[in-house]
């Protein structure tokens, strides 16, 4: 079945003053899929979140964001997606309950739906507490909650994880899973690797402005697999690398007919090594 396009860029293009900031940005979002941008600080990424949602007007091209033409776009929208961006706009005196109720009562959603998003989050229990007293990871989780509190049909998250502590992260890629699971778009980016492996249907890889590979992560780290080698650990403790070199095939069958094999990993890249590959530029820097 042929899932809803949600998002389409074409020919995305954006200058600020001297400098070009987005290049020629491509690609399409669908119902239920996470996508992931994917790049070192600088590379764009906030850029094309905030052109989609029409917060900025790109230079050359064209954005459609359910439909509408991003630079044509009306409030209404923002009753249909859901951003999660640095400026978390949180009411610092108001209780964890209050700052989600003021959101309620715009967007018209039943109050059990504000209960129903505090526990996905993990923060029922805070519902009392000034969102002022909140740690770093618990007020991005009241950012998440509102965030999805009339659920949107697209999500956009900026660097959601980034900073933050463990628990909190592994808590928005759950709450992220299960609101794939109910069709819900989202647009990731970060410049994480693991996190995009682990959570993305594809990434966008994205150097100085430009998508320079595109793809499901675990496809683009075999594509990169070019060494093809295996790490095997025989029955005499010894570790060792082989390739598919004809003196190694012999080997490991050798090992295999001995029953000396105690295990063999394949060594594709991770992400961050495609990433290293492609740019030839390291993600954290
Ligand atoms: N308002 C602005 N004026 C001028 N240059 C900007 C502005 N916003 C971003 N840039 C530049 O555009 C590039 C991309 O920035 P940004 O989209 O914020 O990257 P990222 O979110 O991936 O870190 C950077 O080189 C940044 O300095
Ligand atoms: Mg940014």
């Amino acid at each position: 079945m042929q899932t809803k396009v949600l998002l389409h860029l074409e020919h995305i293009s954006k200058r600020y003053q001297s400098e070009l900031a987005l290049k020629d940005i491509q690609m399409d979002l669908r119902e239920g899929e996470i996508l992931g941008f994917l790049g070192p600080s600088g590379a764009g990424k906030t850029t094309t979140i905030k052109i989609i949602t029409g917060q900025l007007r790109q230079t050359s091209g064209e954005a459609k964001i359910l439909g509408t033409d991003t630079t044509n776009i009306d409030e209404s929208i923002y009753e249909k997606i859901g951003i999660v961006s640095d400026n978390s706009g949180i009411y610092a005196k108001m209780t964890v309950w209050k700052n989600l109720q003021i959101f309620a009562n715009i967007w018209q959603v039943p109050k059990p739906r504000i209960e129903e998003v505090l526990r996905q989050v993990g923060l029922y229990e805070h519902r009392k507490k000034a969102a002022g007293k909140l740690s770093k990871g618990q007020t991005q989780r009241l950012v998440l909650a509102r965030a999805v509190l009339h659920r949107p049909r697209i999500l956009f998250l900026d660097e959601p994880t980034s900073g933050l502590d463990p628990a909190t992260a592994a808590a928005i890629h759950k709450m992220l899973l299960d609101l794939r699971q109910e069709g819900m778009a989202v647009f990731l980016t970060t410049h994480n690797m693991e996190e995009a492996t682990k959570l993305c249907d594809a990434v966008a890889l994205l150097n100085n402005g430009e998508i320079v590979e595109f793809g499901p992560p675990r496809e683009l780290c075999l594509k990169y697999n070019t060494k093809k080698q295996y790490r095997v650990l025989t029955g005499d403790g010894k570790e060792e690398v082989l390739t598919q070199a004809p003196d190694d095939i012999h080997r490991l069958t050798g090992y295999l007919q001995q029953d000396k094999l105690l295990s063999i990993h394949s060594c594709e890249p991770s992400l961050e090594t495609v990433f290293l590959e492609v740019t030839g530029r390291d993600l954290n820097n």
